[in-house]
């Protein structure tokens, strides 16, 4: 096994950084390969708590090369900011290196967000408004700066007319004051410097790594049902977070991905608009929301809640390959005495396992429930699949003959250790 995939198979927010954390110990080099500073990956790590928005997990431990690939999104001012932070908390103990293709996120991306979600008001996406959408915008119209351009000694003409550009944009169409570049820049300037000596051909390097079988994680951010084609659209990020966006993302191809491991709640969150078939926006949503922490590490945002959706599971298992399955914060369930799971939608009517993610069929699904007998044992201190009671691994085995793809890695707390692996 040398190159193995971590997917978020819900709508992010699944526990992909504490997983990425447990395997990186086994792992030379964790890469991510979309999205920016919109994730927010929570690690506990002995008496420690890390936060990554940005840099890939794996850089908290002593020899793991971590890289932002070509399919990143890099915001050089909030990257510097948080490699500050991880390394005044002792835990930056990897490299880190950026792609010179990696877009940049500069100061007008982020209000540019702020000024389209307001301009959307009650149609508002609900973005984490790190400027992601409008970064990829700018990208896809080729008009984006990539991390690259930071070596360039004209760079700073370059952010300051691209600046210009979007002030007549900002105050043409969306009537806002116009920003001054000179000041963009001058916020932006200290971070170029720093980061620039880390830009490289991060392809060069994945692909000598893969012909040296160097052992490769590639992190995904957010989750497949945010994905921008294959997402809850236009409730999504503007990036891919599957499978296929780890190839396109940097430079690994199908032959050499081993294992795509699927991050899976053992209910659903999600924070931010959009359909939500399994949402409890009652005291039981609540009450998930209080056990499993539910509140964004980015934002802050309560996360709203619900049950877990095997239809949008197996949309998820199978739109990504998944080889196996991770089930995370089992533990919020343990003093539940029946657990639901949403095992089909009926649309007008009609029943379907497969689910139809347009918007308009979304927002009439209505979920069908089986409700399987609760545990009712705490699980936190369980690390063997052998001594897990007898109802949970009874749940266990109806997702995993649901889903089709064996259940691997149970998590039962937020620390790292607090992991049953080898279900
Ligand atoms: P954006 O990625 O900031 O453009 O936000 C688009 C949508 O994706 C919003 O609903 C966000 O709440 C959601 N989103 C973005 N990043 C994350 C994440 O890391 N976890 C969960 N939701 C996210």
């Amino acid at each position: 096994m040398t190159v193995t995939a971590i997917i978020g198979a819900q709508w992010g927010d699944e526990g992909k950084g504490k997983l990425t954390h447990l395997l990186s110990a086994d792992h030379d080099i964790v890469l991510r390969y979309q999205g920016g500073a919109n994730a927010g990956h929570t690690i506990k790590d002995g008496d420690k708590t890390y936060r990554c928005r940005l840099v890939p997990s794996g850089v908290l431990r002593e020899g793991v090369r971590g890289l932002l690939c070509d399919g990143v999104v890099v915001n050089p001012v909030s990257l510097a900011e948080e490699l500050a932070e991880l390394r005044t908390a002792g835990g930056l103990r990897g490299s880190l290196q950026i792609s010179r293709h990696a877009h940049l996120v500069l100061p007008y991306h982020g209000l540019q967000d702020a000024f389209f979600e307001q301009a959307k008001g009650g149609g508002a996406l609900g973005t984490t408004l790190r400027g992601i959408g409008p970064a990829y915008a700018d990208k896809y119209f080729r008009v984006g700066l990539r991390a690259g351009d930071m070596l360039r000694p004209d760079f700073g003409e370059r952010m300051k007319q691209a600046a210009r550009r979007k002030n007549v944009l900002f105050s043409g169409y969306y009537g806002q004051a116009e920003e001054d570049p000179d000041a963009m820049w001058e916020k932006v300037q200290p971070a170029v410097e720093q980061l620039a000596p880390l830009v490289a051909d991060t392809l060069a390097l994945v692909r000598t790594a893969i012909r040296q079988r160097e052992r490769i994680l590639c992190e995904g951010a957010q989750g497949t049902l945010l994905d921008i084609d294959y997402g809850t659209y236009p409730y999504v990020t503007s990036s891919h977070p599957v499978s296929g966006g780890a190839f396109t993302g940097t430079g690994i191809n199908w032959r050499d991905m081993n294992s795509v491991i699927g991050v899976a709640k053992a209910y659903c969150t999600r924070v931010g608009a959009g359909p939500f078939p399994t949402e409890l926006p009652d005291e039981i949503g609540d009450m998930l929301r209080e056990r499993g922490g539910e509140f964004g590490t980015v934002t802050g945002r309560s996360r709203r809640c619900g049950w877990l959706d095997l239809p949008l599971l197996r949309y998820s298992a199978e739109l990504n390959g998944f080889t196996e399955l991770a089930l995370t914060k089992v533990d919020v369930l343990d003093e539940l005495d029946e657990i639901p799971v949403c095992v089909a939608w009926e649309i007008n009517g009609q029943k379907t396992e497969w689910p139809d993610l347009d918007i308009e069929a979304l927002e009439q699904a209505r979920p069908v429930y089986k409700r399987l007998p609760g545990w009712q044992a705490n699980t936190c201190g369980h690390r063997g699949m052998a001594d897990l009671p007898q109802r949970l691994k009874d749940y266990v085995r109806f997702i995993e003959d649901f889903v089709g793809v064996p259940v691997r890695m149970i998590s039962v707390g937020a620390e790292t250790g607090a992991t049953v692996v080898g279900a």
